[in-house]
């Protein structure tokens, strides 16, 4: 059976799809088989980042509706090898119950090292959805103060949900994060005001951003794939240590 972590945060467009394509097309360079689950009803956007958006013609909606098979539903990254997209419905309402969501993973997950399940924005029904079938959770946080307010706020839903394994992931850093800031000076306030261990400081990077919106491979050298390289690498349990932030 393959790991099962969601991707979350307390706010929208932190960068959880990015690091959710990320940090897949890392895992599945170290040969591992990768299951990316969008759980973004009606706002899908993991299909153009991996490209498939063009040829996708079933979601997960057509399966529970019977419509289509599941592996109809999933589609191989062109350009990552090992890299697989469960496609989100395309209309809101069409959201996938959390019954329904562990139903799938569980089979899903025999077939893959990683299953990587992509939340929308916000901690509602979605969310509860996305982080069903979850063992573990990483919670993507921007370093600025309203961002790192609602991951403490997602951490808590998380457990209530009773998933209580999670990480936190600064995504966006830069060597400004903190200057002139008067709410935190430094990565060890943040990781307390969060209240989730830290396992990975993901720089601002500019070639993160032209990939996903590109819909291109992942730069493989840049700081940001750098980064995403070791949050792999710790998420299979590799001792990796945090890097010097001064780098960034
Ligand atoms: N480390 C980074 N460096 C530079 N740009 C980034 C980085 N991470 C994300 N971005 C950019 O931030 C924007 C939002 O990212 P993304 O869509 O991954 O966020 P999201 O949390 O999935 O949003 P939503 O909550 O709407 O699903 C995108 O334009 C993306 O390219
Ligand atoms: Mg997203």
């Amino acid at each position: 059976m393959g790991a099962v972590t969601v991707i979350t945060s307390g706010k929208g467009g932190v960068g959880k799809s990015t690091v959710a394509a990320g940090l897949g097309s890392a895992l599945a360079r170290r040969e591992k088989r990768v299951l990316l689950i969008d759980g973004d009803a009606g706002l899908s956007c993991l299909d153009h980042m991996l490209d498939v958006a063009e040829e996708r013609v079933y979601d997960v909606s057509d399966v529970i509706s019977g419509g289509a098979q599941l592996r109809q539903a999933i589609y191989a990254c062109p350009w990552q090898e090992r890299m697989d997209l469960l496609a989100a419905p395309s209309r809101e309402e069409d959201i996938v119950s959390p019954g329904v969501m562990r139903q799938l993973v569980g089979e899903l997950s025999r077939y893959y090292d990683h299953v990587l399940i992509d939340c929308p924005a916000g901690i509602g029904a979605g969310f509860e959805s996305a982080v069903a079938a979850a063992q573990r959770a990483l919670v993507v946080s921007t370093p600025d103060p309203v961002c790192l307010r609602n991951g403490a706020k997602a951490r808590m839903a998380l457990e209530r949900l009773g998933l209580r394994q999670h990480r936190l992931v600064i995504n966006r850093f830069s060597g400004a994060a903190f200057r002139g800031q008067r709410v935190y000076h430094s990565l060890d306030e943040v990781i307390d005001a969060v209240g989730v261990h830290l396992i990975a400081v993901i720089p601002e990077d500019p070639a993160l951003a032209a990939a996903t919106a590109s819909a291109s491979p992942f730069p493989e050298r840049s700081q940001g794939a750098l980064a995403l390289e070791r949050l792999a690498a710790r998420l299979e349990g590799e001792q990796v240590p945090l890097v010097s932030l001064r780098k960034f």
